[in-house]
Formats: C-alpha cells, sequence, structure tokens
C-alpha cells in the first residue's frame, strides 16, 4: 500500500517523465489526457488481484513509472550486450508510459471498481473487479484505442510494443513474436524490452508484498548469504555443473 504522500509525488514524477521524454504536440496531449482525469490515474490500482501486482490505490502510476524506468535500464543492458538500438527514447518511453492505459478506464468511467464480493476477496484476493459498464476489450488494445480517440499519434514502433507488451502470455501475439521467416520478424527490439520491462517491474512488486509471506526453503538460505557470499557459491555452482558435462568448458570459466 501506498502512503498519500507517496502517491502525490508518484503522480509528479509521472508528469515528469512526460515533460521530460515527450515531444509536442503530443506531450500537451498526454498531459491534458491524464490531469483531465487526475483522481482516477492517482487512485487507479496496476491490476485486480493481489496475487498480480499493485493492486491497491496509487498501483497504476507506481507500475507504470516501474515500468519506465525498467524498460530505461533493460535497453542499456540490451545495448550493452550488442544489441541494435533502431528505436528512439522517446519511443520506448511513450510505449512505456501509455502500455497499461487501457487500465484508466474511458468516458469517465474506471475499467476496475471495487469487488462487492466478500467471497472472492477473502478467496481469491479478487479486491477489484472489471466495471461492467465498460464493454470487454483487452487492456492493450484499449490502450491503444483511446490514444487514437484522442488523437494522439504514435510511430509503427510505438504501436507495435503496446499492442505485444503481454509478450506470449497472450495468443494474439504469437504472429509478431514467433515467426519462421526472416522478413516477418520484428525489425526493432522495442516490444521485447517493454515486455522484459513490464515483466520485471510486475514482478518486483509482487514480491515487495507477497515474498516474504508465501517464503521458501531457497530463501532463508540467500537472505542468509551476503550478495558477494551467494555470488562466490553460484559460482560454485554452475562451475560444478560444468565440470559435470564439459571439462573443457570448465577450465576455459576458470581461465577468464
Ligand atoms: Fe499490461
Ligand atoms: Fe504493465
Amino acid at each position: 500500500m501506498l502512503t498519500p504522500e507517496q502517491i502525490q509525488a508518484n503522480l509528479e514524477k509521472f508528469y515528469a517523465i512526460i515533460e521530460k521524454y515527450i515531444s509536442e504536440p503530443r506531450a500537451t496531449k498526454l498531459l491534458a489526457l491524464y490531469q483531465g482525469q487526475e483522481d482516477n490515474l492517482a487512485f487507479c490500482p496496476a491490476s485486480s488481484r493481489t496475487a498480480y501486482h499493485n493492486a491497491f490505490p496509487g498501483g497504476y502510476v507506481d507500475h507504470v513509472i516501474r515500468v519506465v524506468e525498467c524498460a530505461i535500464k533493460t535497453t542499456t543492458l540490451w545495448s550493452e550486450m550488442g544489441a541494435t538500438i533502431n528505436f528512439s527514447m522517446e519511443e520506448l518511453v511513450f510505449s512505456a508510459l501509455n502500455h497499461d492505459l487501457g487500465k484508466l478506464g474511458r468516458d469517465g468511467k474506471p475499467a476496475y471498481i471495487p469487488n462487492d464480493s466478500d467471497w472472492h476477496v477473502k478467496n481469491q484476493g479478487a479486491v477489484y473487479k472489471p466495471n461492467a459498464e465498460l464493454p470487454f476489450i483487452p487492456i492493450q488494445d484499449a490502450s491503444l484505442f483511446i490514444l487514437q480517440s484522442e488523437g494522439i499519434p504514435m510511430t509503427f514502433n510505438e504501436f507495435v510494443a503496446i499492442k505485444t507488451h503481454d509478450g506470449l502470455y497472450d495468443d494474439g501475439n504469437k504472429a509478431y513474436l514467433l515467426s519462421s521467416q526472416n522478413d516477418s520478424k520484428l525489425r526493432c527490439s522495442l516490444p521485447l524490452i517493454l515486455h522484459q520491462a513490464d515483466e520485471m517491474a510486475a514482478r518486483i512488486e509482487w514480491e515487495k508484498v507477497w515474498i516474504d509471506k508465501v517464503g521458501t526453503p531457497e530463501k532463508k538460505e540467500v537472505k542468509a548469504a551476503t550478495p558477494t557470499q551467494f555470488k562466490q557459491k553460484a559460482e560454485s555452482a554452475k562451475l560444478a555443473n560444468v565440470a559435470k558435462g564439459n571439462p573443457a568448458l570448465l577450465n576455459a570459466l576458470k581461465g577468464l
């Protein structure tokens, strides 16, 4: 859960991201879109269930900011590892910033409303439920629909990144992501990076609340070790595995 001060600080950070990374005229249009529904933006959750992520007031903005930050760092990693970065910083941030826009709902109606069924809250952690006043549409499609409704244009890269941000969790993305032909493969890695950033952010958000509650035997071991000890242990386990299967590779690794 977030405090009112954290929710306010996140809102300011969210607007600052638009001002820093998005050029005109899109920046003004995005600010109008978001500031025109500031209460909804501030208190919207990022999901409906506690087992998903950030299912609490303020969860949406908190998640989106984390996805933007993860996307920027992920791009740096991909670049350092040799990937071609043939998209712009604005495309990266625009896609991350608006990927879940559909979760805000539309026409003045929120997409998620508090669940009035105690049974579902208690037994399924379904603290919110879809707002039945709105017809069904997948979140990513709603994000794209709202952007076009507001006259906010996007590049091809941004469209595909937002559309496919759930990666292969969504069967509809197979046409984009499972190509067997060079010509039909993604021509830039932005969609893969956004999916990775979204996955990372959502996992971190879940862990923040739940990892200590669910617990694992391995976790105790990890917690007891310093980061250096853990790294050494992981290294020796890796070397032992390699030694079993490939002594030549083991020697090569030792020489690094
Ligand atoms: Fe999403
Ligand atoms: Fe997301």
